[in-house]
């Protein structure tokens, strides 16, 4: 049996799985992200391990498997800076993969010599090296402290193991990593003063970081040692969970944030676009992502708004995909990251007239978030990265109708797997078979059954065609009155 951990931005979730891979079971737990300023996001790692604790609690109690534990992964959202002191104690809350607070010292490092080529990416303010910066400047008592910074998954690593480990798809989101090279880069960490004592030590994914700490063991009622894998970023394990380890093969996500994703043959680094090339969760491999901070947290954003759950303002749009109409919305809430690296940038309803509807603002919301996934298809297509396989996840493919619209964007079908469990969780719990079993990665990480395809609508392809045209137009305008 293993276990996968996914750490996300609303909550975490665990999955049991057995040595087959089938699920055994799952469990969740909810939490926020709190912002005490504008542009600010941030949570209390506490929240991550009360919310380990009572998942695992209710996992024993419901799967008596869980004794027979083996393997954990962890698969976590990236970017976050968990700071710690020497004594392993967290010293200010994790500042999150959507805060930009740090977009001068991004910019900064950003057009730092060399920076860009070694790193491969772009300096995003969502990165951790400017984080650190931003601290180093504002909190200068807490810099002084800062004896690890670790990644939400590495925090959970630690957590579990007592080590300071971290996996190389996660570490790739730091600024911190040569990407190509799979390790710390003496460089980076000069440009943001940072040192390399301060870094976890680095294994992949799929490789062993350690051992379940023993008291956790004990705690947990478990017949014999566990290990525990690398992990993953929550991008790179979800890559896992629906297979995607070959060039073709990808997902697109709509969960807090919009991600479209395609596995590479290489290193292929192309920061000029504002994608970002990240090492894969298993060696010798890297995928390439374009990436909006706001695909289900727009939708969120309406619902509290109108006082109506999410689920309630997609059910009313029906199945059936409308041509776009004159309203429109820029998913812009945090700022955004591919293609405009612009954290500075607020969305937008523009179209509005008297008689435009809830059911008009729901449609222009998951057509504005269509769009911005469609700008992350075309700096995809200009890096040569083919796309003939993806996956549909994340809490926001449960709308037949965004996923419609998307697929007519992109002029393509979206494949729906089989069974619920494929995402981060799936991904992680796979790491960790591997890691404690020593089966091959290609044995373990494989293409979930299909249960649909959504289709493209290509009646109404010119339609999104031309609206696509203006929503990319829109950018300019609404930045202009800014
Ligand atoms: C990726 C990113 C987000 C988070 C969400 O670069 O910032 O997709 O990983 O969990």
């Amino acid at each position: 049996t293993s276990l996968g951990i996914d750490v996300g931005t609303s909550g975490l979730r665990g999955l049991l799985i057995g040595e087959d891979g089938g699920v055994v079971g799952s469990a969740e737990r909810s939490y926020s992200a709190t912002s005490r300023q504008p542009g600010w996001s941030e949570q209390d790692p506490a929240d991550w391990i009360a919310a380990l604790n009572e998942t695992v609690d209710e996992l024993r109690q419901k799967f008596p498997s869980f004794s027979q534990l083996r393997g954990i992964g962890v698969a976590g959202h990236m970017h976050g800076a968990t700071l710690l002191d020497a004594a392993g104690e967290v010293l200010r809350p994790c500042i999150l993969w959507n805060d930009t607070r740090s977009h001068v010292e991004a910019a900064r490092l950003d057009s730092t010599d060399g920076v860009r080529a070694t790193s491969g990416n772009i300096v995003f303010p969502g990165f951790t090296a400017p984080k650190l910066e931003w601290v180093r400047k504002h909190e200068p008592e807490t810099y002084a402290k800062v004896h690890k910074v670790l990644l939400p998954a590495a925090y959970l690593n630690y957590y579990l193991t007592g080590d300071f480990v971290a996996d190389m798809s996660d570490s790739a989101g730091t600024s911190w990593l040569d990407a190509g090279e799979r390790a710390w880069s003496g460089h980076l960490l000069n440009a943001s003063n940072m040192r390399l004592d301060q870094m976890p030590r680095l294994v992949e994914g799929s490789e062993a970081a350690g051992t379940l700490r023993a008291k956790l063991q004990s705690d947990w009622g478990l017949d014999g040692a566990v290990t525990v894998a690398g992990g993953a970023g929550d991008n790179a394990a979800s890559a896992c969970g629906i297979g995607a380890l070959n060039a073709g093969q990808g997902f697109v996500s709509l969960g807090t944030s919009g991600v479209l994703l395609a596995a590479r043959d290489g290193y292929r680094p192309a920061p000029e676009t504002a994608l970002h090339t990240f090492c894969h969760a298993v060696p010798d491999r890297w995928y390439q992502m374009g990436v909006m901070l706001s695909a289900t947290d727009s939708l969120n954003w309406l619902s509290r708004m109108v006082g109506k759950k999410p689920s309630e303002l997609t059910a009313a749009l029906g199945e059936t995909i409308q041509p776009p109409q004159d309203v429109r919305f820029l998913p812009y809430l945090s700022g955004e990251r591919t293609p405009h690296n612009d954290p500075e940038i607020r969305g937008s309803f523009t179209g509005l007239s008297i008689a435009t509807t809830q059911e008009d603002l729901t449609r222009a919301v998951l057509e504005g978030v269509a769009f911005g996934l469609r700008d992350s298809f075309e700096a995809l297509k200009a890096t040569d990265a083919k796309l003939t396989d993806v996956f549909a996840i994340g809490g926001g493919s449960a709308s037949r109708y965004w996923l419609q619209v998307i697929a007519t964007l992109m002029d393509m079908p979206l494949k729906l797997p089989g069974s619920s469990e494929f995402g981060g969780a799936m991904g992680a719990a796979k790491l960790g078979q591997i890691a404690a079993t020593g089966a091959p990665v290609e044995g373990v990480i494989s293409v979930p059954e299909v249960q649909a395809e959504i289709e493209p609508v290509r009646a109404l392809s010119d339609a999104f065609e031309e609206k696509y045209q203006a929503y990319r137009r829109a950018y300019g305008g609404i930045k202009a009155i800014q």
